[in-house]
């Protein structure tokens, strides 16, 4: 049976730790409850799906329905044979099911491990790290239509995955709800190991020695001497996308500046934003309760702000600058409310 709060705070449910209200409010663990959602749904004009909120700035309170997506259940298929199929619950913690499949020595995760979030965030911003993408993967994604109770389900190739960009973030935005994601893992040791940082420090391991569950604990490390932990200190990762310019333009912006730091990916260029933001002089800086990261400028943190509205002025500042000196103007990746 579906309860809903009212007037709810969402401080401890989203990483950047702001203290914004939610009208209404209600947490989804059945799978059973599914069916009474449209009928609830449709007395709330906007509806806001979240997972784990840790890449959402709330810049006030909500008005409208919040419904937190904590639908469980991990299971493998075809355990016998190479290929293992893993399929997990929309509401399930991301970095548990990396875990769990890294122990069983079921690989295709490790490079993903420890990104917060949710299962069923994974694919609306089709998550990325270390050379893996979620699009990877994934085979499928179960879904319902919140408003019409529609069930589908959605192949890899249906998703429109882009960088940290899919059909679920444009045109189904806050419309399907993610009850449950399959993957197509391996026990073959086929690890992805091209990342610079992985390249460097497994270049002398027997591949046929190493395991998913050795990946995730570099990877962690990585990931824990680079970014802040939301638990600490208030975050949603990245907070920009890196930028991918074409060739002309990437002349362009070469021509003004001359060396540029630039990664060739299929016919774009990826320029680190958090290279153009050092460069503009914005690493670990502080302005009133916000700031940049010292070790990682993409990344904005929460020192205790009133409203999530100053940590939304600080980013346009970091645009702004960007662009004043580079031409470039920096796309967000967290959502902003
Ligand atoms: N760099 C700097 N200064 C810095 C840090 C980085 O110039 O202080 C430049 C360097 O040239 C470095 C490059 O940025 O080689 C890339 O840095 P990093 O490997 O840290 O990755 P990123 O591009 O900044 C992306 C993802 C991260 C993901 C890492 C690792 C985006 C927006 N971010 O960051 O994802 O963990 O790669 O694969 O694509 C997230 O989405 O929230 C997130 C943290």
């Amino acid at each position: 049976m579906i309860q809903i709060e009212e007037n709810k705070s969402l401080k401890e449910l989203n990483s950047f730790g702001i203290d914004a209200k939610a009208s209404a409010f209600l947490f989804l663990e059945e799978f059973a409850d599914l069916v009474s959602l449209p009928e609830i749904v449709s007395s709330f004009g906007a509806v806001q799906i979240m997972g784990e909120g840790s890449n959402i700035l709330f810049t006030g309170d909500y008005d409208g329905l919040v419904i937190l997506n904590r639908l469980g259940g991990i299971e493998f298929e075809n355990v016998e044979g190479d290929n293992v199929i893993v399929h997990a619950g929309g509401g399930v913690n991301w970095d548990d099911l990396v875990n769990v499949c890294c122990d069983k020595g079921y690989n295709g995760l490790e490079n993903l491990s420890l990104i917060p979030g949710t299962v069923g965030a994974a694919p609306v911003q089709n998550i990325g790290a270390y050379g893996v993408e979620l699009k990877d993967i994934m085979i499928s994604c179960d879904t319902l239509n919140i408003r019409t109770g529609e069930s589908r389900q959605f192949l890899n190739i249906e998703c429109e995955f882009g960088y940290r960009n899919s059909i679920f973030k444009r045109k189904y935005k806050n419309e399907l709800l993610i009850t449950s994601v399959k993957f197509k893992l391996t026990k073959e040791k086929s690890f992805i190991l091209s990342y610079r940082e992985l390249q460097e420090k497994f270049q002398h391991t027997d591949k046929e020695e190493l395991t998913a569950s050795e990946i995730r604990d570099f990877v962690k490390s990585v990931r824990e001497s680079k970014l802040p932990n939301p638990e600490e200190i208030g975050n949603a990762g990245s907070f920009f996308k890196n930028p991918e310019l074409t060739k002309s333009k990437l002349g362009r912006v070469q021509k003004k500046h001359g060396k540029l730091t630039f990664f060739k990916i299929g016919d774009k260029y990826k320029i680190p934003a958090a290279w153009l933001i050092e460069q503009s002089g914005l690493k670990g800086v502080r302005e009133g309760n916000t700031g940049t990261y010292i070790n990682q400028p993409l990344v904005i943190v929460n020192y205790g702000v009133e409203s999530g509205k100053e940590i939304q002025a600080f980013s346009k500042k970091i645009q702004n600058k960007v662009y004043e000196k580079f031409g470039i103007m920096l796309e967000t990746e967290v959502n902003i409310i």
